[in-house]
């Protein structure tokens, strides 16, 4: 919790976005600990915000003082009695009028204690009606382990709080690229008529990490890559890439779609996954030595849809690789009566970079520049970097929690649209918990295995060779 949402929280104090005369901050855990010590954890996370590098100090100082601490236990009133009093001493100190009590939970914890947390919120800590206002909740994944738990899970919550009050926060949504996705895909001409499946051959979404689990084995043994990864950020980022343009901007109208390209992904089929685990994952302590949790995976979806119908959509996501990179591939066919043997070189591929460095760029061929008629892959490419040098790219979090403070759902995930999410993976995800299905070992520091690049390979996919000579014919 504090290394994502308090450096957010503090750019968006010092941007001015949230102001220390509207705002306090109070932590809440079970351990016994004074504001001091909670505000000198917190400083360590906090690095200087661009372009205010010269005040840091002073603006940490400041910012600190919002911040207050309140013990107690996940499901006992007392505590939550007394986080209720604080936050009422501090509002009435504040002198609210109507409008003013607006309280906004952030729950970054186990998911066990989402509905004892949720309950004592609800019987305890909500906004005091006579000063109006809202109370909004902000839950973090994992939401369950599949279908039946996190169905479970939601009708907890929903019996004490309103989908409008319940904010599922998925940071990929808040990433500057993924933001940009329905931008890109409604708001050119040039992408309307090319973006389906007489056009396209596959697209490819991968997450790749170049370090382990760091430290957070025991966790991530519960849960594995596609719950990790797969099923919420890649998930997130395929919908935006393969919805149908909504009736409008509002959030309701965006999630309708997304939970329509969910309910058209067919059963993924055994022979289109590849799992992987690195080799010496279960050194770790925290991790059970038969541990069967796949730390890689590569699986092709399929959308039944008229846009999409025969494309496949392959999903890659691994920890341990050769490179820590986050983007999405989107392959187009050959071209057809080719006179320039212009596909040995590399079919067109559009390719929007997540991270590090955003960045979208366009393969291309063109005439290699000099006196003989011979072609070559080259690129259009827009980096972020270069293009918007002034510009500060805001961080996921910071963005998201803008947007709870606001009242904007759009970024953020619906009941149902996850009810759709784990419909997709519960099938196989109970066939590796049983053992049925085995991850393949691969190198730390490798691709991961070579079955997942033949399995691309076999999908559709096909690897650009970038600058080679093709003599005329
Ligand atoms: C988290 C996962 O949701 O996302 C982590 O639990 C992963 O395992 C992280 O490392 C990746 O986020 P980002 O923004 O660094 O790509």
């Amino acid at each position: 919790m504090p290394k994502k949402t308090f450096p957010a929280l503090f750019h968006l104090y010092r941007q001015g976005f949230i102001q220390s005369q509207d705002v306090h901050i109070f932590g809440y855990a079970r351990t016994a600990i004074s504001d001091h010590d909670l505000r000198s954890r917190i400083r360590g996370y906090l690095t200087p915000c661009k372009g205010f590098e010269e005040t840091h100090e002073e603006d940490v100082a400041q910012f600190l003082r919002l911040i207050k601490y309140v013990s107690g236990a996940y499901d006992k009133e007392e505590g939550f009695r007394l986080l209720d009093k604080a936050i009422s001493e501090y509002e009435l100190s504040k002198n609210s009028t109507e409008g003013s009590s607006r309280r906004l939970f952030y729950l970054a914890l186990p998911p066990s204690v989402y509905p004892p947390v949720c309950k004592m919120i609800r019987s305890y800590c909500m906004n005091k009606s006579d000063l109006g206002g809202w109370t909004r909740i902000v839950v973090e994944k994992p939401f369950g382990r599949d279908l039946a738990s996190a169905e479970e899970l939601s009708a907890q919550i929903g019996e004490l709080f309103d989908e409008p009050q319940i904010y599922r926060i998925d940071h990929y949504l808040g990433k500057e690229l993924v933001q940009n996705l329905m931008v890109l895909r409604f708001a050119n001409r040039f992408f309307l008529p090319l973006w389906n499946r007489d056009n396209i051959s596959n697209i490819q979404i991968v997450f790749r990490e170049d370090f382990g689990t760091d430290g957070r084995g025991g966790y991530f043994d519960q849960y594995g890559i596609i719950r990790d990864i797969i099923q919420n950020h890649l998930l997130q980022v395929l919908c935006l890439v393969a919805m149908e343009k909504p009736v409008s901007l509002k959030p309701e109208h965006v999630r309708d779609e997304k939970v329509k390209v969910l309910q058209s992904v067919l059963p993924i089929e055994d022979n289109e996954v590849v799992l992987g685990q690195y080799e010496g994952y279960t050194d770790d302590p925290t991790v059970p030595d038969n541990s069967n949790t796949p730390t890689f995976a590569t699986m092709v979806l399929r959308i039944h849809n008229e846009r999409w119908e025969g494309v496949p959509f392959i999903m890659k996501a691994g920890k341990a690789l050769n490179s820590r990179k986050a983007e999405i591939r989107v392959q187009f066919k050959d071209v057809p009566g080719d006179i320039y043997k212009c596909q040995k070189q590399g079919r067109n591929e559009f390719v929007i970079r997540l991270q590090p460095s955003e960045a979208m760029y366009m393969k291309l061929t063109v005439k290699q520049p000099g006196l003989e008629m011979t072609t070559a892959q080259s690129e259009l490419d827009l980096s972020y970097g270069q293009r918007y040098q002034e510009t500060i790219i805001p961080e996921a979090y910071e963005r998201l929690i803008l947007d709870t403070i606001r009242g904007d759902q759009q970024h953020f995930v619906r009941r149902d649209e996850l009810k759709a999410a784990w419909e997709i993976f519960t099938p196989l995800l109970h066939r590796i918990d049983r053992g049925e299905m085995k991850p393949l070992p691969y190198k730390p520091g490798s691709r991961g295995p070579e079955e997942a690049d033949k399995l691309a390979q076999k999908a559709g996919y096909v690897q650009t060779h970038g600058y080679i000579w093709i003599p005329p014919t």
